[in-house]
C-alpha cells in the first residue's frame, strides 16, 4: 500500500477480546502515536480523513515502531472544538466512517500488535448533545439535572478560565431554560453534573460500549474539573478523584487491563494524585505536562537546569502507574506550567509573532519550533525516549511537518498528513482542495516534508527516529527501569541511569553483569561541545557500550575510561548517547 513499507509478517495473537497479546503491562514499554483521524488519510475522497484511511496506514506505523495509537474524539460532533464537543458518545461521525470501520481498525491494529486508545471526554458535552437539549427544554425531566445550572453567574468565582482567548466567564446564559450553565471550556461545551448519580451511570455505559469493542485504553480528557464546590478553585476535588476511582474499579472488574490516561495539565505533585493509591487506583498513566516545555526551555538556556528541577519535584508514583511524556500534541504547546519569567522567555524564543500564540501557549509544531535544527530535534527525541515514562509522538512530526498559523486556534497544528508530493500531499484524492478538512500548509518547502521522500532518504529524520525506537524496544528498561540523575562534571550535561528492577539471571551473575539492565544516558543541552566525566557507581565504566548508532548527535559522542575508573565523555553540541553497562565492578 505504501511504497517503501514492506508487508510485515504478523503473527496471530492470543487474547480473545483484543487480539493483542494479553500482557497487561504493555503500556510501560509502549511508544504511543497520537493520530488525528480527520487529518491522517482520506480513503473515499471526501476531503476528510477516516477510519479506513487510518487502517490503510497501519503498516507504516508498525514499520516506524509504534506500539499504540491514541485517536482523539471521532464521535458525531459540530466540530467546534476539534471533536472534543461530542454530540453522541456511542457512534462514529459519518465523516470518519462507521462503527464497522472502527471495529475493522481495531482488528487490523491488533493484528499488527498495535494497541488502540481512544478519548473519553467526561467533563463536558457539546451543547448539541441530546442530553443538553433535553436538560434545557425539560428541567424536571430525566436529564434536567445532567448539567450544572444556576439562576445567576456568581457561583464558583475562584475558578480560573482556561480558554482565555475566547471566554470571559465560566457561566453562560441559556435563553431556553432561562438559567446559566457552567462550562470550563468553550461556552458551547456545558459541563456534566456529577452530583447527579444518573450521569455516572450514563458514563459507565458508554465506557462499556467502547471497551466491549476492544479498545485498549481511554485518555481521560480534562479530568481535574469533574466536580464543582463553592469556595474552591474547582480543580482536583475529592469528589472528582472518587469518580475516576470508580471508573478504574469498573474497568478492573469488567475489562481488566484496559488503561486510563489522565490529561491533567498541572504540576507533578498535583498530577500524581490522579494515579490514586495501590488500595484505590485511579489512572494507569498521567501525562507529565511540566517536563514538556522544559525540554524546549533547556535547549535555549543551553542547560538542563529546569529539567533537573522538575524531575526533582516529581514524586514517586504507585506501582501500577506510569508517566506519559510528549513533545507536542494537538493543542497549543502549553506554557501554563512554567514560571512567568520562563513563559516570557519562551514566547520570545518560540513565538515571536503574536499569531503563533494561543491561550497560554504556542500553536506551532516541533520542527518549526526548533528552527528545523536536526541536532535539536534529535536531542529532544533522545530525551523523550529515555526520560521516565512512555512517550507519545504526534502525527507528522516524524516527517518534520510545519504549522499553518493562518488557520484559527489550534488548527494551525492539525493540518493534513503529508504522505507524498502528489496532489493534496497524498492525504486525499478530493479534486477540490477547498473541501479538505483543513487546508494544507503552504509555507515554502513544505512539499518536501512527506513520508515518501523521507522513506527514500536513509539519512532522513524518519529513519533516525525509527532507529531510536528500535533501540528503545530492545531495552525495555527505558520504560520500566528506575531513574537516577548522576553528576557528569559539567552542568550542561544531563546524565542519568535507567536501572532494571529485576534481579538478573544466574548467567548475569556468572558473567559479572549487573543485576537487571543498566543504561547510562547522557545529553548535552548546550550549543557547543562539552566534555564530562561520570562515575557509574558499582558498575564497571570500562564495560560500557554505546547503543545509539543513529543520529549525528549520537555518532559523534566519544567515551573512554579515565584513570580513576570514571567514564570520560566528549559530546558535540546537542550530542547525546545511551550506553549499556555490561559488567559490575569486581
Ligand atoms: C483538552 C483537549 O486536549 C483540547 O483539545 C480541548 O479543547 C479541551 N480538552 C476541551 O475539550
Amino acid at each position: 500500500m505504501i511504497p517503501g513499507i514492506p508487508a510485515l509478517p504478523y503473527s496471530a495473537h492470543s487474547s480473545e477480546r483484543t487480539g493483542c497479546t494479553p500482557d497487561t503491562e504493555w503500556f510501560r514499554t509502549a511508544v504511543f502515536y497520537e493520530v488525528l483521524l480527520r487529518a491522517y488519510a482520506d480513503s473515499n475522497g471526501d476531503g476528510f480523513g477516516d477510519f479506513p484511511g487510518l487502517s490503510s496506514r497501519l503498516d507504516y506505523l508498525a514499520w516506524l515502531g509504534v506500539d499504540a495509537i491514541w485517536i482523539p474524539p471521532f464521535y458525531p460532533s459540530p466540530l467546534r472544538d476539534g471533536g472534543y464537543d461530542i454530540a453522541d458518545y456511542t457512534a462514529v461521525d459519518p465523516r470518519y466512517g462507521t462503527l464497522d470501520d472502527f471495529d475493522a481498525l481495531v482488528e487490523a491494529a491488533h493484528a499488527r500488535g498495535i494497541r488502540v486508545v481512544i478519548d473519553l471526554v467526561l467533563n463536558h458535552t457539546s451543547d448539541a448533545h441530546p442530553w443538553f437539549q433535553a436538560s434545557r427544554t425539560d428541567p424536571d425531566g430525566p436529564y434536567g439535572n445532567f448539567y450544572v445550572w444556576a439562576d445567576d453567574d456568581r457561583g464558583y468565582d475562584q475558578t480560573r478560565i482556561i480558554f482565555v482567548d475566547t471566554e470571559d466567564s465560566n457561566w453562560s446564559f441559556d435563553e431556553v431554560r432561562g438559567q446559566y450553565y457552567w462550562h470550563r471550556f468553550f461556552s458551547h461545551q456545558p459541563d456534566l453534573n456529577y452530583d447527579e448519580p444518573a450521569v455516572f451511570e450514563a458514563v459507565a455505559d458508554l465506557i462499556r460500549f467502547w471497551a466491549e469493542r476492544g479498545v485498549d485504553g481511554f485518555r481521560l480528557d480534562a479530568i481535574p474539573y469533574l466536580i464543582e464546590r463553592e469556595g474552591t478553585n474547582c480543580e482536583n476535588l475529592p469528589g472528582t478523584h472518587d469518580i475516576i476511582a470508580r471508573i478504574r474499579a469498573l474497568l478492573d472488574a469488567e475489562y481488566p487491563g484496559v488503561i486510563t490516561i489522565a490529561e491533567a495539565n498541572q504540576m507533578p505533585e498535583e498530577v500524581v494524585e490522579f494515579f490514586g493509591t495501590e488500595e484505590r487506583p485511579e489512572c494507569t498513566m498521567c501525562f507529565h505536562f511540566p517536563i514538556m516545555p522544559r525540554i524546549y526551555l533547556s535547549l535555549r538556556e543551553g542547560s538542563p537546569r529546569s529539567i533537573r528541577q522538575v524531575l526533582a519535584e516529581t514524586p514517586s508514583i504507585p506501582a501500577h502507574g506510569q508517566w506519559g511524556t510528549f513533545l507536542r500534541n494537538h493543542d497549543e504547546l502549553t506554557l501554563e506550567m512554567v514560571s512567568d519569567e520562563e513563559r516570557a522567555l519562551m514566547y520570545g524564543w518560540y513565538a515571536p509573532e503574536p499569531r503563533m500564540r494561543a491561550n497560554v501557549g504556542i500553536r506551532r509544531r516541533l520542527a518549526s519550533l526548533l528552527g528545523d535544527s536536526r541536532a535539536e530535534i534529535e536531542l529532544a527525541h533522545a530525551l523523550l525516549l529515555s526520560l521516565p515514562g512512555s512517550p507519545c509522538l504526534y502525527y507528522g512530526d516524524e516527517v518534520l511537518m510545519g504549522e499553518n498559523i493562518w488557520l484559527a486556534d489550534r488548527d494551525a497544528v492539525r493540518t493534513p498528513m503529508q504522505w507524498d508530493s502528489s496532489a493534496n500531499m497524498g492525504f486525499s484524492a478530493v479534486s477540490d482542495a477547498s473541501r479538505l478538512s483543513l487546508p494544507l500548509i503552504e509555507a515554502e518547502g513544505y512539499a518536501q516534508r512527506n513520508v515518501a521522500d523521507a522513506l527514500a532518504d536513509p539519512a532522513s529524520f524518519l529513519h533516525t527516529l525509527r532507529g531510536m525506537l528500535a533501540v528503545r524496544r530492545q531495552h525495555p528498561v527505558l520504560g520500566t527501569g528506575d531513574f537516577e540523575l548522576i553528576d557528569a562534571g559539567d552542568e550542561r550535561i544531563l546524565a542519568y541511569l535507567r536501572r532494571g528492577k529485576d534481579s538478573g539471571t544466574d548467567a548475569d551473575a556468572a558473567a559479572g553483569r549487573p543485576a537487571g539492565e543498566v543504561l547510562v544516558c547522557v545529553a548535552n543541552l548546550a550549543d557547543e561541545a562539552v566534555a564530562g566525566r561520570l562515575s557509574v557507581g558499582e558498575w564497571d565504566a570500562s564495560a560500557v557500550r554505546p547503543l545509539l548508532s543513529v543520529g549525528e548527535g549520537a555518532r559523534a559522542v566519544s567515551s573512554s575510561l579515565g584513570e580513576d575508573g570514571a567514564l570520560e565523555i566528549a559530546l558535540p553540541a546537542r550530542g547525546f548517547q545511551w550506553f549499556a553497562v555490561e559488567r559490575a565492578l569486581a
